[in-house]
């Protein structure tokens, strides 16, 4: 069965690692982070955004990660990204989602407070992880768009009064990171990753993990993220993957020919996020 990412994150930030969140948008992304994940003994989160959840219908979308964890060895566990309606939500869990963002990072602190403390009690009563963003990351990410003027990084003293306000078992703080490829090197508040860290005792959550140099990612890590969310670079590599296919045969029309190569291409790089933020091996 799906699990509760409240543990995978507990465990991994009492280890020092971080697990990968990946978003799927069809059921050959799944099957590939899936595998992924299974190749190298790594726990899952599978995530969806509210535009995916729309696209697929949450009940397709839980049936899927559903066999998936029914199958595998690895734990894994299925999330909502940025959400901001409670009615979804709650279509989400009863679905069988197992972890969900309400996103009200948009509204003034008392009344994300308000929102985040409404889901957490909702949520805990079914076992269900519920994860909360402080300030505001920059970019796109599905009808989300918040323009780098708008992007405001969290303050830690905030951080910590808001966990304790809302009982919130993840918090997703801003700290310079934005959905979407960066046009140059992102521009990361590392010392305040330090200091939220240490006012904050439930697992943190990178954003935007898509683009972020390698040695920044593992330095994030390395001060305490626990989880990393990765969307944009997946569905990229997925994309080509299936455009290299049509540029040599453009008569295609066997969805399998162009499946196939774009989930190899999807589970490898999955792996590679894997490796970066330590979690193989720890399942
Ligand atoms: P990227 O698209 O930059 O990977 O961001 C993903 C994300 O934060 C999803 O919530
Ligand atoms: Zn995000
Ligand atoms: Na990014």
């Amino acid at each position: 069965a799906l699990v509760s990412s409240t543990p995978l994150l507990q465990a991994a930030k009492e280890g020092g690692y971080c697990i990968g969140a990946f978003n799927v948008h069809t059921l050959e992304m799944l099957q590939a982070v899936v595998e992924a994940a299974e190749e190298t003994r790594s726990p899952l989160i599978i995530q969806s955004t509210v535009g995916t959840v729309k696209h697929l219908g949450p009940d397709y979308i839980a049936a899927a990660a559903t066999v998936a964890a029914n199958r595998s060895s690895v734990p894994i566990a299925l999330h909502l990204d940025h959400c901001s309606d409670f009615g979804t939500i709650m279509q989400c869990i009863r679905a069988g989602y197992t972890s969900v963002m309400i996103d009200a990072s948009h509204d003034p602190f008392e009344k994300n407070v308000e929102q985040t403390r409404k889901v957490v009690e909702a949520a805990s009563a079914v076992g269900v992880n519920v994860e909360a963003e402080l300030g505001r990351v920059g970019g796109v990410e599905d009808d989300i768009v918040v323009d780098e003027r708008d992007a405001l990084l969290a303050d830690p003293d905030e951080c910590a009064k808001f966990v304790e306000l809302t009982g919130v078992h993840t918090l997703a703080p801003a700290i310079g990171t934005a959905h979407g490829i960066y046009k140059g090197d992102p521009n990361i508040d590392f010392d305040r990753i330090g200091r939220i860290a240490a006012k904050v005792s439930v697992p943190l959550v990178l954003h935007g993990g898509s683009g972020i140099p390698e040695d920044q990612v593992r330095r994030a890590v390395s001060l305490g993220m626990s989880k990393m969310n990765v969307a944009t670079e997946l569905r990229i590599v997925f994309s080509d993957a299936i455009k290299e296919v049509f540029a040599k045969n453009p008569e295609e029309n066997d969805p399998r020919k162009y499946m196939v190569p774009a989930k190899q291409a999807l589970k490898a790089a999955a792996i590679e996020k894997m490796r970066l933020c330590g979690s193989i091996g720890k399942a």
